[in-house]
């Protein structure tokens, strides 16, 4: 009696190819002015080009320099401009960029660089801070109770408590490259996340700071804000939410 044996699929194989990286170098102990550097790296379709860093970092020059650390798209550590936008590294396949030119990586912009792709932050936290982006409610909860919200007054802010911070938003606003001192797309966003929160009580504190000559009226609506963000958080109208609350009172 003969057994048929069934036949294992023939396994598919991947290609790799190898693709140039141009990295915009900058090292302030040696470089008068950033400098693009090309690698040549092999790669898979399913890698990321936070992969592509990796491996330069790793194999090619250990002196480049970025942060990264979750490499699920959740920390918001690695938002750099990957081909002029403003993208997280572990979240941008190489499948899906043009290989057949170099990409091209560099720091985001509007923030002092440091080194490679590395911004000093601080200026970004200081917005985020200055909009008290915390519950604050006069009224203490039922004893052993939670605070007690409807599923309508949640939904409220739900798309704003995505925000990881990465600072890809602010970083492509031209009002901020030109002006420092606004308090830029990522503040406003955490800001309405607790304005129209029913649980807290502070709402008018945090329109009060964003009423200032820094505030929502910089906002010249051109949408790189929402383009750029990479929770997909519909950025342009939170901050039309806000600007209306802060003419009507009205949350
Ligand atoms: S709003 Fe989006 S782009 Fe801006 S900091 Fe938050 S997650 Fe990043
Ligand atoms: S490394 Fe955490 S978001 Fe990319």
């Amino acid at each position: 009696m003969s057994t048929a044996v069934a036949e294992a699929p023939a396994e598919e194989v991947i290609q790799s190819y190898v693709v140039t990286f141009m990295v915009r170098r900058f090292d302030p102990e040696k470089d008068a002015e950033p400098r693009w550097v090309d690698y040549d790296v092999e790669m898979y379709p399913t890698d990321r080009v936070l992969d592509a860093l990796h491996k330069i970092k790793w194999d090619i020059d250990g002196s480049l320099s970025f942060r990264r650390s979750c490499a699920h798209g959740i920390c918001g550590s690695d938002a750099m401009r990957i081909n002029g936008r403003n993208r997280l590294a572990c979240k941008t396949l190489i499948k899906d960029l043009d290989i057949s030119q170099p990409v091209y990586v560099e720091a985001i912009k509007g923030l002092p660089l440091e080194k490679d792709l590395i911004v000093d932050m601080e200026p970004f936290f200081a917005s985020f801070r200055a909009v008290q982006p915390f519950l604050q409610s006069h009224s203490a909860p039922e004893k052993g109770k939670e605070r007690v919200q409807s599923i309508e007054d949640r939904a409220r802010f739900d798309d704003t408590t995505k925000c990881i911070l990465c600072a890809a938003c602010t970083s492509s606003c031209p009002v901020f490259w030109t002006d420092g001192q606004y308090f830029g797309p990522a503040a406003i966003v955490n800001a309405h996340r607790f304005i129209f929160d029913s649980r807290d009580d502070e709402a008018q504190v945090r329109l009060d700071v964003l009423n200032d000559k820094e505030g929502v009226w910089r906002c010249r609506t051109t949408f790189n804000c929402t383009e750029a963000c990479p929770r997909g958080i519909e950025i342009t109208k939170a901050i039309a939410e806000v600007k209306q609350a802060v003419l009507t009172g009205v949350r």
